[in-house]
């Protein structure tokens, strides 16, 4: 078993501890939000995710999972050490690395050990070279480094489950010995393994997920033809996707992508496509594509009033960009109400988990009362059966019975 430290307590950088400590390795977690820590501590996780407080109290109690601030102390014992911080978006759409260099920084300042540092953050092709260089060019200790790069697939709201059942772990190494120990790491969940060079690792976990936007972009643009050709979208992802070529998965209509990742990661790889003189039009016109969904459904309710909502109440059912998560971040959800709210109409949300924003009512009943619409934006599983009266309803995810 090894003695492994995380920096990055984000949703892939706390899954990714706690399911390693879970299959018995020794992990520290680090990260600089002290109260953050502090909550972790207690076995408390800061993000909504089913079953992952339960991994984490059981794991702090067999004394197999820590949180610090300090990365020292992280870094006394370990011999592997992944980077898992946050790589957002900047103006021109570019991956910002500026906590990736950080992290660098602060491994080759703190490690007293020969090192593994695993990359699971989601980087643009040679990131994982420039920080090695980075991270040999501040070593403060004489001691090996290399980096590996180890790209995540975990969808949030199923993270522990897509860690356990992943469908491959994508090790891109330089070293084969350092390939070889990463491997190891992972070798309980007994998954199929692709070993590759570090440069084609980090363009799997793009080219994957701007496949799966485009995907859904693609299903997305059917739909709206569907709709007006009086066909059944749903009854044409079904036939398409038995084709095994094609897949039934991330065939779902309706308000589009948002979360932190599509969004950020087809930007980003449009702006590598730019940069190097070979623009990926397909996903360009996806990103298009996407936010057209969006304006598409606010427009139908703004035609159903006749371009007037001034007064109007309009109930809002699910928030989230997806269920299972209290994740807001690119969500339809928010948009609609800016949108909305703008023109005049008052905007009443229900969703089970996020309760924060200040449209939220704490009830469906309350978003129903008196509501001259009712929009179903995040198909969380309470809704689908749910028999809603009244006049107008607009399903933002094909998911209600008509
Ligand atoms: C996505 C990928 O699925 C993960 O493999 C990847 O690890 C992760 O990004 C990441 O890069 O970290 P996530 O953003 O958590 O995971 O969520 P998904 O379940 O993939 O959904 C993304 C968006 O697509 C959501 O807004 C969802 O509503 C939308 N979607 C998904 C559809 O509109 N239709 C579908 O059929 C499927």
């Amino acid at each position: 078993m090894k003695n492994v430290a995380v920096i990055g307590t984000g949703y892939v950088g706390l899954v990714t501890g706690v399911v390693l400590s879970e299959i018995g390795h020794t992990v520290t977690c680090i990260d600089n939000d002290e109260q953050k820590v502090n909550t972790l501590k207690t076995g408390q996780s800061p993000i909504y995710e089913p079953g992952l407080d339960e991994l984490m109290a059981k794991n702090i109690d067999v004394n197999r999972l820590y949180f610090t601030t300090n990365h020292r102390e992280a870094f006394e014992k370990a011999n592997i050490v992944f980077i898992a911080v946050g790589t957002p978006q900047s103006d021109n759409g570019a991956a910002d690395l500026t906590y990736i260099q950080q992290a660098a920084k602060d491994i080759a300042q703190n490690i007293v050990n020969d090192t593994i540092v695993i990359m699971k953050s989601t980087v643009p092709v040679g990131t994982n070279d420039l920080i090695e260089t980075v991270i040999k060019e501040n070593l403060v200790s004489n001691v090996k480094v290399d980096v590996v790069s180890n790209p995540e697939f975990l969808r949030e709201g199923h993270a522990i489950y897509d860690i356990f059942h992943g469908d491959r772990i994508v090790i891109g190494a330089e070293v084969a010995e350092a390939g070889d120990i990463v491997e190891q790491l992972f070798s309980a969940l007994k998954l199929p393994i692709v070993r590759t060079n570090r440069r084609s690792a980090e363009m799997i976990k793009y080219a994957s997920n701007a496949f799966l936007a485009t995907k859904i972009s693609y299903i997305n643009e059917i739909a709206n033809l569907c709709e007006k050709m009086e066909v059944n979208v749903l009854d044409v992802a079904d036939g398409m996707g038995l084709d095994h070529r094609i897949g039934r998965a991330f065939l779902n209509p309706g308000l589009g992508y948002g979360g932190s990742c599509f969004p950020k990661d087809t930007e980003a790889i449009a702006y590598l496509g730019r940069k190097h003189g070979f623009p990926l039009t397909i996903v360009e016109s996806a990103i298009k594509a996407n936010f057209h969904q969006r304006e598409l459904f606010l427009h139908k309710v703004l035609d159903y009033f006749n371009g007037d909502v001034e007064g109007k109440i309009i109930g809002m059912l699910g928030l989230a960009f997806k269920p299972n998560t209290d994740d807001l971040r690119e969500a339809p959800s928010l948009y609609l109400i800016e949108e909305l709210e703008k023109h005049g109409a008052v905007v009443k949300a229900y969703d089970p988990v996020v309760k924060h924003l200040a449209q939220c009512m704490d009830s469906v009943e309350g978003v129903l009362d008196r509501a001259d619409a009712v929009l179903l934006v995040t198909e969380w599983d309470e809704f689908k059966e749910m028999k809603i009266e009244n006049s107008r309803v607009f399903d933002g995810r094909y998911i209600l019975k008509k």
